[in-house]
């Protein structure tokens, strides 16, 4: 925990929508009285049917049902476009810049609605209609955020995966919520080297072969070599030749679908977070006004992919709906060099940064020459999001990057959130590094301790929300029981949010990082089960145990502790083996960074592994270890002990 306060800059204070004062008195207004609040803020979209029903939720156990603004009718692509289009035709909505520098394209918003427009009758060509679940597998190019507008605009739900995924994760995806229509290119292109995207969907559709996928449409990017199922497949940009760019935007209520997005937890299966129209689209905007105090004229950029909910919500979603020009980068930060973001700042004239801090520890180690080569005159604001960033990183990414002169945003939010729920506001809040600060609007954060008791002051313990915002997940998709399970349940009537937080005596929040078994490397979050039963799918394992521990450039790295079958001898190959399985399995970013053999795993006489025990071992920290004396057999452990794996 760091002590430095930084003061809000002057030029802040004078530029910014809200100074402190007018932060804490909308903050008081926003939850004394919600219903007058976002039945105000509700107007920032526009609305076919304006609603009478602001919010109507309830966190009750085993009766959670969450609504706002549910006799509205709007849609969402409708005002992410159309709105704008009497005053901000002509001006840029994405600049789009390649993985190769040399290569960028700037998209007006009259652009945007016609690409939308098309994209949306060749689904609707196809029968995409509303309710309909469309599966986008796509990189980071202009037409990944027109196939999700497209079914916006349509009221068809897209499920986005991520394009590091396997074609088996993608295929539980396809499965879970019944797509029978797919949307990818024929590769991706990243830091110089291909994905096959395409071939990824035909093995994704042969393994989920229980669902009848009707049309795959294929967007050509590298113009790879690729398979196409007559009948099935289609090149997008044959389709499109055929369709006008006019096509009707869908009214939907306000609690219609927009998107699923399937994220993991600490048990089982990744869950289809769903989230839906109205509430949501509010939400997204008003945090991205701001919280990156977005302007007339700004140009901001975020770093995140689409396949995962910053990308959403913050490169498509919020930004289009304030009208601004949001930045889509197909790259990676250290492609074809270390300046590689600087030089995208420089060449495009971003204002507003917001990144992970796992790209920011990278960078750093790189030295400051490749940041300081570059002018990043134009930055005013930077921004952070997805794990803990850790005090030497803020200070580095305010320092060097921002030159002592740009706020960042450490925001703290969750796919489940929808948008941003704790933040700075940049000229409003005073900055302590490796804090999230205070509470948005109409969000009412509590630490709680084991058994639920609400704590005052400055405490730690669990994070919950102590009542609804627009922005909410409303259920898991095909599942409330699950959602009200997972999320309703440990701390009845209140959301909990699986991470741990401390309170200081300014009120500002400190998020600790996850207290259940979900892991977050590199800002993606992985779910210790998940990579387990990956493991023990491999024919020579018996059983697996995974934990995370600290890693210098990803936050935690994952540790697999693993049981091999009788008669297997452990070797170096068999490491390198179980590593690239699980890559299949699940996708890279699932790849333990180390592996221990392990004759045996520490559990309780009724069999249960105490994961607990594994943490601290992971975590090197061998002299505090607890109680072991409820293990079945307790020297296991000095075998664990003595055969750590060391860090990279
Ligand atoms: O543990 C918290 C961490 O990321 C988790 C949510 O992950 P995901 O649903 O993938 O969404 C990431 C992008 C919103 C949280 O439970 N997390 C996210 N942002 C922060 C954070 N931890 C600390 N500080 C943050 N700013």
């Amino acid at each position: 925990m760091s002590d430095k306060i930084y003061d809000v800059p002057a030029e802040w204070a004078k530029r910014a929508f809200l100074d402190d004062h007018a932060y804490r008195a909308k903050y008081e207004a926003s939850v004394r009285d919600p219903e007058g609040f976002w039945g105000e803020e509700g107007k920032r979209i526009e609305w076919f049917e304006p609603y009478t029903i602001v919010k109507n939720t309830s966190y009750a156990p085993g009766n959670v049902s969450i609504k706002w603004f549910e006799d509205g009718v709007t849609n969402v692509a409708w005002n992410c476009i159309d709105r704008h289009l009497p005053t901000r035709a002509d001006q840029v909505a994405i600049i789009w810049e390649g993985d190769d520098p040399s290569q960028s394209r700037s998209i007006t918003y009259q652009e945007l609605h016609d690409e939308v427009c098309r994209f949306a009758n060749v689904l609707r060509n196809r029968n995409v209609e509303k309710g309909d679940r469309v599966t986008i597998y796509m990189p980071m190019i202009p037409e990944a955020a027109y196939a999700m507008l497209a079914c916006a605009r349509l009221g068809a739900i897209h499920s986005v995966v991520f394009g590091g995924f396997s074609p088996d994760s993608l295929a539980g995806r396809i499965r879970d919520c019944g797509s029978k229509v797919i949307i990818t290119t024929d590769e991706g292109l990243r830091g110089g080297r291909k994905v096959p995207l395409k071939a990824n969907v035909d093995a994704a559709i042969a393994k989920a072969s229980d669902v009848e996928v009707d049309h795959v449409i294929v967007v050509k990017r590298t113009g790879g070599s690729v398979d196409m199922k007559p009948g099935r497949d289609v090149w997008y940009h044959e389709a499109a030749d055929l369709v006008t760019s006019e096509c009707p935007a869908v009214p939907v209520e306000a609690e219609h679908p927009l998107f699923i997005l399937y994220t993991s937890g600490s048990t089982g299966l990744p869950k289809g977070v769903l989230h839906t129209t109205g509430g949501y689209l509010v939400y997204a905007s008003m945090t991205h006004q701001y919280v990156f105090d977005y302007h007339e004229g700004d140009v901001y950029w975020c770093t995140a992919d689409i396949g995962w909910v910053t990308g959403h919500s913050y490169i498509v979603y919020g930004p289009l709906a304030n009208g601004a020009t949001t930045l889509m980068f197909e790259g990676v930060p250290n492609y074809p060099t270390n300046s590689r973001f600087w030089e995208v700042i420089d060449k495009h004239k971003v204002n507003i940064f917001y990144t992970a801090p796992t790209a920011i520890r990278a960078l750093m180690q790189a030295g400051d020459e490749p940041v300081t080569k570059t002018s990043r005159a134009s930055l005013r604001l930077l921004g952070s999001v997805g794990e803990p960033i850790n005090p030497e990183a803020w200070e580095w990414y305010h320092r060097v990057v921002g030159e002592e002169r740009c706020p960042i945003v450490d925001t703290w939010w969750q796919t489940e959130t929808g948008g941003i729920l704790i933040t700075p506001l940049p000229g409003a809040t005073r900055l302590k590094p490796g804090s999230a600060t205070r509470p948005f609007f109409g969000v009412i954060p509590q630490v709680v301790d084991a058994e639920g008791g609400v704590l005052e002051g400055a405490c730690e313990g669990n994070l919950v929300i102590a009542d609804s915002w627009p922005g909410q997940m409303r259920t898991v998709y095909g599942d409330h029981e699950r959602f009200m399970q997972t999320y309703f349940s440990t701390y009845p009537g209140k959301y909990f949010t699986g991470d741990g937080c401390r309170r200081d005596a300014d009120g500002y929040y400190w998020i600790t990082g996850r207290v259940d078994d979900v892991i977050n490397v590199s800002g993606h979050r992985m779910g210790t089960a998940e990579v387990e039963s990956a493991l023990v799918a491999h024919p020579k394992v018996s059983e697996a145990a995974v934990v995370g521990y600290p890693h210098d450039i990803k936050g935690q790295g994952i540790y697999a502790y693993v049981t091999l079958m009788d008669g297997v001898e452990p070797s170096e190959d068999l490491r390198k083996e179980l590593v690239n399985w699980v890559r299949r399995e699940i996708g890279p970013i699932a790849s333990p960074d180390l592996i221990q053999f392990a004759p045996g795993l520490p559990k309780t006489r009724s069999g249960k592994i105490m994961r607990r025990i594994l943490r601290k071992i992971a975590e090197d920290e061998f002299g505090n270890l607890g109680d072991t004396s409820t293990l079945a057999d307790p020297t296991v452990v000095d075998d664990l002990i003595s055969h750590r794996q060391n860090k990279k």
